[in-house]
């Protein structure tokens, strides 16, 4: 059978602007091209699991516009199930402007939209199906009550949870969020959720062991093309990033997220499932665009034994 990963989460239209350099303030600059392609972080992340090969439902919300037809056509492109996905009348569908400089490094503004009203109660009415599910996958791109409300009823359902607390935000209360089993901050939220210094890979430790301490599971810490932390209660262990030549990071963390529960949900044990996790992170990075750049899990492994 195949593994059930859930998301509740975000989508976003992405319209990605590649600049050399970013305009002053009054300053009128031409960039060189401009990408539309589908995004946010909830929708990223399922995909990610999607054309890895998990069987994938999304509970989230799009507007009243063309992106919202657009983003629920790609989600059955993906073969994700759309019956939780709701429409919000009178709204905009969420989008991102998003400016890639040349080193392939993004500037992100985010416009929730839609997402604003992905609700407590838009959760509770997808509970039976949710419960059928091996992993929760859950980011703070829409209401926070919703994402508090989604650990409190998978802890007491028995399914296990992710959390990507990004954006990061300062007010996420830890509490509410301490039953999750997976914490993936990278150091700028793991710095804001443990009030901790997050400088160098002792201290991102040390901050993760305070959030364990506080009764999070395990702690993830994403640390971009230095790889990323295992952070348990017993020990600490370090995934090493895999070295590409970074044309677009978009997305690369949410790539990683998705394929981390791909793996993980599919019986890879955690360590092996974050190895994975980066490689398939990595390769994103070498192509334009955000969900165009994920690979198939065909694709994935062809490129595997490339090398
Ligand atoms: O993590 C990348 C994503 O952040 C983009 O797809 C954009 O939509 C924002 O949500
Ligand atoms: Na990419």
């Amino acid at each position: 059978m195949t593994q059930k990963v859930a998301v509740v989460g975000s989508n976003m239209m992405d319209l990605v602007t590649y600049v050399t350099r970013m305009p002053d303030p009054g300053e009128t600059l031409e960039a060189p091209s401009f990408e539309m392609g589908h995004g946010g972080k909830g929708a990223n992340q399922a995909v990610a699991a999607a054309r890895l090969g998990s069987d994938v439902m999304i509970v989230t919300k799009v507007g009243d516009d063309a992106f919202a037809d657009a983003t629920v056509r790609n989600f059955e492109a993906n073969g994700i199930d759309t019956t939780f996905v709701g429409k919000v009348p009178g709204v905009s569908s969420g989008v991102a402007p998003i400016f890639v400089d040349a080193s392939g490094e993004n500037s992100i503004l985010i416009v929730p939209g839609a997402n604003a009203h992905l609700l407590p109660g838009d959760v509770d009415a997808a509970a039976d199906q949710l419960k059928a599910c091996n992993l929760i996958l859950l980011q703070m791109e829409v209401p926070a009550p919703t994402v508090y409300r989604t650990i409190a009823w998978a802890k007491a359902n028995g399914v296990k949870t992710v959390l990507n607390p990004a954006p990061a935000a300062a007010d996420l209360d830890v509490a509410r969020i301490a039953a999750v089993d997976f914490l993936v901050p990278n150091e700028t939220e793991l710095a804001i959720l443990s009030g901790l210094p997050v400088g160098s890979e002792t201290e991102a430790e040390t901050a993760a062991r305070s959030l364990i301490s506080r009764g999070i599971g395990t702690v993830i810490v994403t640390m971009g093309s230095r790889g990323a932390l295992l952070v348990e209660a017993g020990q600490t262990q370090r995934v090493d990033a895999v070295d590409v030549v970074p044309v677009d990071t978009t997305g690369a963390g949410d790539a990683f997220i998705g394929a981390f529960a791909h793996f993980f949900a599919g019986g890879t044990p955690v360590l092996a499932a974050l190895k994975q996790a980066a490689a398939y992170a990595a390769d994103t990075v070498t192509r334009r665009g955000t969900q165009k750049s994920y690979a198939t899990a065909e694709q994935f492994a062809k490129r595997q034994a490339v090398g």
